[in-house]
């Protein structure tokens, strides 16, 4: 039976209807997502009482490396004498970076400000004022984003089960669980009114479900104390965007939004003895391959217990500063580049997509070559000193759309002793072929 056009109409109209409130949402999330996208760069400072000894944060009692009792001890330690946020937050943005985010509470309990919930923060250590909200005032005034670390699982909490790998405080009592719930909302809340942070980063979720968390709740709570706040996804997937962490993805991951998060040595926190340090050249060349598979480098820092930022990391931030303000058009704003196959090396496209950036981590032997590019090119040029390259195509056939082997030559005094940046304007949105090239069976 023939159905009316009617019918097809009001089909058609149900569909618009119930999707138009995804589309809105999608958009009003972007919006939300749109500064998180184009920073490209962040700041993770683990500063807490394991810097006194200098030993693994949080998991060196958990795991029965030193006893609770001697990792407590580090409170009279932890001073903040030196402490001068307006000179982390000066070198923060001197790296280049766009946001930061501090460790407010580790697993170990420890709270960096003086909370109205908790006994164990600030006050029990010869610091004795609120570290947070310095740091957050002066990142702002640098004009900086203000991340916040947030550990969900408390070791040291009276009304949280589980306390050292071996010895839990109970299995189950759900009156005691649900003080402890009711904890993390107040400090959260408490976090949320005071410093009104751009972006929270979870950790420790792994203990809980996401139900017994309230992890649904805790983020609608946190949106509504804070209506554009960003979520990492350590909140039993009730977050925003993914966290790899030391490893680097080889592929572009599937989340839309992600960040990787990387020491500059081998921890967390500051450690006297760890000096394997990884050099600012591979730092810059992990950072581009982040930001060619579209997502964000963020670089763990560890403040010594007095507030210096030791001289090493120092030293990072700062090469890492000169390499991203020379190179600054090919980084901020712009978008995963093309995949793998066109070019030996990571790329990002500019918002229009209208330039190619390629990252070029080593002396070419001969003329670089993209492979399958069908658009003109404009001009090509090295990023930041301005030289114009020219360049050849190869192997082009009239009666083949296969596009020719794009060469570029790039004279030896125009490299960049760490990663040089060429710049393609194309004649119009980057348009690849990506295709096997017409084979041709022959059996
Ligand atoms: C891990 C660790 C923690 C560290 C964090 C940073 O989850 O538990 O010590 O702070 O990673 O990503």
């Amino acid at each position: 039976m023939k159905k009316p056009l009617q019918f097809y109409n009001f089909l058609f109209l149900i569909v618009i209807l119930l999707s138009a409130p995804l589309k809105a949402q999608d958009q009003s999330d972007s919006q939300r997502m749109k500064w998180f996208k184009e920073a490209k760069l962040g700041i993770f400072i683990h500063w807490g009482i394991y810097s006194v000894n200098g030993i693994d944060e949080s998991w060196s009692f958990f795991n029965g490396y030193i006893s609770y009792e001697d990792y407590m001890k580090q409170l009279s330690g932890f001073t903040a004498r030196k402490y001068d946020p307006e000179y982390w937050a000066g070198l923060i943005k001197e790296s280049g970076a766009r946001y930061a985010v501090l460790t407010t509470k580790h697993h170990d309990g420890f709270a960096l400000w003086d909370s109205k919930w908790s006994e164990l923060d600030v006050r029990k250590t010869k610091a004795r004022k609120d570290l947070v909200k310095p740091f957050a005032e002066a990142l702002r005034q640098q004009g900086l984003k203000v991340g916040l670390y947030f550990s969900l699982l408390d070791w040291s909490h009276p009304d949280y089960p589980n306390f050292l790998r071996n010895e839990k405080r109970y299995e189950t009592d759900p009156v005691k669980w649900q003080r402890f719930v009711k904890f993390n909302f107040d400090q959260l809340k408490e976090l949320s009114v005071n410093y009104r942070p751009d972006l929270y980063w979870f950790d420790g979720d792994w203990e809980q479900s996401a139900e017994q968390w309230k992890a649904k709740e805790l983020s609608d709570s946190l949106r509504q104390w804070n209506p554009n706040v960003i979520l990492n996804s350590r909140i039993r997937g009730y977050g925003d965007y993914a966290t790899p962490e030391q490893g680097l993805p080889v592929s572009r991951p599937k989340d839309k939004y992600w960040e990787l998060c990387m020491t500059t040595n081998d921890s967390w926190g500051y450690q006297h003895n760890d000096h394997n340090y990884k050099s600012a050249n591979q730092i810059i060349r992990i950072f581009v391959d982040c930001i060619g598979l579209g997502g964000n480098l963020l670089l763990g820092i560890g403040p010594k217990a007095d507030g210096t930022i030791p001289e090493e990391q120092e030293k990072i931030l700062k090469s890492l500063g000169k390499w991203t303000k020379k190179h600054e058009e090919a980084i901020y704003n712009t978008r995963a580049g093309v995949p793998a196959g066109h070019f030996y090396g990571p790329t990002t496209l500019s918002a229009d997509r209208k330039i190619l950036y390629l990252f070029l981590d080593h002396r070419p032997n001969g003329p670089i070559v993209i492979k399958g590019l069908k658009n003109k090119i404009n001009r090509i040029r090295v990023v930041g000193n301005g030289t114009k390259l020219s360049h050849k195509i190869v192997g082009k056939q009239y009666w083949s759309d296969v596009p020719g082997l794009l060469y570029i030559d790039v004279p030896e005094n125009s490299l960049d002793k760490d990663v040089s940046v060429i710049a393609l304007q194309l004649d119009g949105e980057i348009s690849l072929y990506r295709e096997d090239g017409q084979v041709i069976e022959c059996n």
